[in-house]
């Protein structure tokens, strides 16, 4: 196990190390050589990702299971060891493309990690397309990036926005539930999710009463639940995660209406948040591409080891970052660590079939998994599998030209 995989739980240690290893860096003590040296150089991979903020959490996890895989592999990727450059992106948009730009131009990473927020991917797609930097995004659900604006160095380990929640329509529909309340935060996530339920849903005959929105990351959720019960839909379509869906899981709860009108959402809503949500949680039906209860070898390892090395138990991010780690190494290897063989290492990542924690998934010719949306029920601390909401769904993918 190597430093950087020891339970850290702890992001400033996450900073202290990138501050120290980028001050290193510009005092000129240490340039770490390229590849020409031989196989020693290390590849040099840039974590974009919230380490404060509502999204705190979940770049931690994405990073901790990054680094699970990595040390799993005995700390080589295709022969070479990585060196991690880290930044904290506060899930702002507004600070993307300086983030993106100082990892790219002055850190002059092989590759870029990142991150949770849509808006902050978009930024980030926007200067991957302009340099061609490799970038492997672990969260972020933006449907440009692997639509309108795919590109042959940009993939994706995760999800589309449209991809978990368009089965929610499908699922509350078949539950009889004729009219539905959106509520989200309103930026392109929430927007994007609220869409792809709206066109599964109505396409069946559903019809939507209201879209609730409040802006990103606002949690003051009071007036907007006394709206929902005075329109007295027959469910409640929600995107929250994060510190936003504790609260807004338990204000729903707090609010009476829980035993009311049926919520449910993309499963971000219960993901990684079950232990603070506690009994207002119970029940609620979601939909994701992740779950507890998937019983194969991979998951029960992934499962053990994360919570052995981190002391908390892994969720959908957790395993997105995984996933990350799986891909590079796809790419890696297939050409024996080169990583500056660009053409082979993108060819290789095209192919991938990825054995993992979620199920066996396959790279969609725009970069985005092609994967199983499983319906889950919460039990305890747990997203029980209840059942596959859609089997292999891939993303539209609606105006993407791979050039
Ligand atoms: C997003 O902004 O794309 C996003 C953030 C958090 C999630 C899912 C999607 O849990």
């Amino acid at each position: 196990m190597t430093a950087d995989n020891k339970p850290s739980g702890s992001r400033r240690d996450f900073l202290k190390t990138a501050a120290a290893t980028a001050g290193l860096a510009a005092a000129g003590t240490f340039v770490p050589a390229r590849f020409a040296i031989g196989q020693q150089a290390k590849v040099k991979v840039g974590l974009m990702l919230p380490y404060t903020g509502t999204f705190a959490q979940l770049g931690d996890a994405i990073t901790n299971a990054f680094k699970l895989y990595v040390a799993e592999k005995g700390g080589k990727l295709g022969g070479r060891e990585l060196e991690y450059y880290v930044v904290d992106d506060e899930s702002n948009p507004a600070k993307a493309t300086d983030n993106v730009n100082r990892l790219i131009t002055r850190d002059k990473v092989d590759v870029v990690v990142g991150t949770v927020h849509s808006g902050v991917l978009l930024g980030m797609v926007k200067v991957a397309r302009e340099t061609g930097a490799l970038l492997i995004c672990p969260n972020a659900g933006a449907d440009e990036a692997t639509g309108p604006l795919c590109a042959p160095n940009i993939f994706r380990t995760s999800f589309t926005n449209w991809q978990p929640a368009h089965p929610m329509g499908k699922v509350f529909y078949e539950k009889g539930y004729k009219t539905a309340v959106t509520i989200t935060w309103k930026y392109a996530a929430g927007e994007q999710m609220v869409n792809s339920f709206k066109e599964g849903y109505t396409k069946l005959g559903g019809k939507i009463l209201k879209e609730l929105y409040l802006p990103f990351p606002q949690v003051e959720f009071q007036a907007l639940l006394t709206e929902i019960a005075s329109l007295k839909p027959d469910c409640v379509f929600s995107f929250f995660a994060g510190g936003g869906a504790v609260k807004f899981v338990k204000d729903y709860a707090a609010a009476g209406l829980k035993d009311k009108i049926p919520l449910g959402g993309p499963g971000f809503l219960t993901d990684g948040t079950l232990e603070a949500q506690g009994a207002a949680a119970q029940g609620l039906l979601t939909t994701l591409h992740y779950g507890d209860g998937i019983e194969t070898e991979i998951n029960k390892r992934f499962q053990f080891n994360y919570a052995k090395t981190y002391r908390s138990r892994p969720d959908v991010y957790a395993v997105q970052g995984y996933d990350a780690a799986q891909l590079l190494a796809l790419g890696l290897e297939a050409v024996k660590g080169d990583i500056g063989a660009r053409k082979n290492v993108i060819k290789a990542m095209e192919g991938a079939k990825i054995v993992s924690p979620r199920g066996t998934w396959t790279m969609s010719k725009a970069h985005n998994p092609i994967q199983d949306i499983y319906l889950r029920r919460v039990e305890g601390v747990e997203n029980k599998v209840i059942g596959v909401a859609w089997k292999a769904l891939a993303d539209p993918a609606r105006g993407c030209k791979m050039t």
